[in-house]
């Protein structure tokens, strides 16, 4: 809590212990649902990396990692409902166990979008685990296997999410009350 309470327009959502313990408890799961074989965990980038490294040291079984970028929304806190690769895995994930890692599901259209894509990559499976979900929101059909914690329709930052490429180192996940825009809390 130290980091968010020096930012009067943040307002403690889920403190670090509790996403701590969340995680924990999905890496177990995690584990316990992929007993063997090869595991390939999916970052989307930047936002889910801080999720992503605490995550698979909280799987206890090999896992390998890759990154997928997507662009963001920048300054804007809606879709434009266009999903555009700007990095693509580095490696080939046909056969394999693949699990996307994301920081939030929103609307959606990132999750349906990537899902589509990887799916055509011919995995042996694929899951999505979302450390947040905003289902209030959602306008595009995502099937989330794993989630952290659903939140309400508010504009999160901190443990990965941004607003303009700010808060993310933020050990806590905080709602933004009186950002730089009036139309920061939806
Ligand atoms: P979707 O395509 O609308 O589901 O948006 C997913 C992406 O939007 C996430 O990966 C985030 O980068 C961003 N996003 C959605 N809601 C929030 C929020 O409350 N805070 C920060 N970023 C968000
Ligand atoms: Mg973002």
């Amino acid at each position: 809590m130290a980091e968010s309470s020096l930012h009067a327009e943040l307002r403690l959502l889920i403190p670090a212990a509790q996403i701590r313990d969340r995680v924990a408890e999905l890496g177990r799961h995690i584990a316990r649902d992929y007993p063997d074989g090869p595991l390939r965990l999916i970052a989307i980038l930047k936002g889910a990396c801080f999720f992503l490294s605490d995550l698979a040291r909280a799987i206890e079984r090999d896992v390998s990692l890759d990154f997928m970028g997507i662009a963001s929304y920048g300054r804007s806190k809606t879709s434009s409902g266009e999903v555009r690769v700007t990095k693509d895995l580095d490696n080939e994930i046909a056969g394999l166990d693949v699990l996307i890692v994301e920081d939030i599901a929103d609307t959606g259209i990132t999750l349906n979008y990537l899902y589509q894509l990887l799916q055509q990559r011919k995995p042996r499976t694929l899951r999505v685990a979302a450390l947040l979900d905003k289902p209030s929101r959602r306008l595009k059909p995502v099937d989330l296997a794993y989630i952290g914690f659903q939140i309400p329709d508010q504009f999160v930052v901190g443990y990965g999410l941004d607003y303009d490429d700010r808060y993310r180192n933020l050990s806590d996940i905080c709602v933004l009350v009186d950002g730089p825009g009036e139309d920061v809390v939806r």
